[in-house]
């Protein structure tokens, strides 16, 4: 089975179970990046002083700019996930702005 394949699957299995579900579910978000973030940076990127993001769409672009440095193929959903959970557990921006 291909890659891609299985990712379409799953992503359509995901989408099956969740589809009652609220929109973006952190606690996936925090497995997908603990599965693929830490390789560069540590969390404590994320509360330093001098960290470069300064709101919700800058991180959600940051993220992207990652996923893609990475080589990740991620969909917007996965990408919006890892960003709640970013923003949920370290920048706290109004997700808004
Ligand atoms: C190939 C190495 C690499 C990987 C893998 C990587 N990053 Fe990064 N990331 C970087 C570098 C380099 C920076 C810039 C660090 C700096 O400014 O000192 C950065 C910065 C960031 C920042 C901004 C931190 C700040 O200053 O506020 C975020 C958020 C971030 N990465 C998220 C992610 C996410 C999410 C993933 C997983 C998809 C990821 N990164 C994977 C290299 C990587």
């Amino acid at each position: 089975m291909s890659l891609l394949y299985k990712a379409l699957l799953s992503y359509m299995i995901f989408m099956l179970l969740n589809s009652t579900a609220y929109a973006f579910d952190s606690e996936n978000g925090e497995a997908l990046h603990d599965d693929n973030c830490v390789r560069c940076h540590k969390h404590s990127l994320y509360t330093r002083k001098e960290r470069e993001v300064k709101s919700y769409s800058l991180l959600h672009e940051r993220v992207v700019q990652c996923e893609l440095m990475s080589e990740l193929i991620w969909f917007d959903d996965e990408v919006n996930e890892v960003t709640v959970y970013l923003n949920q557990s370290f920048y706290h921006f109004n997700q808004e702005k």
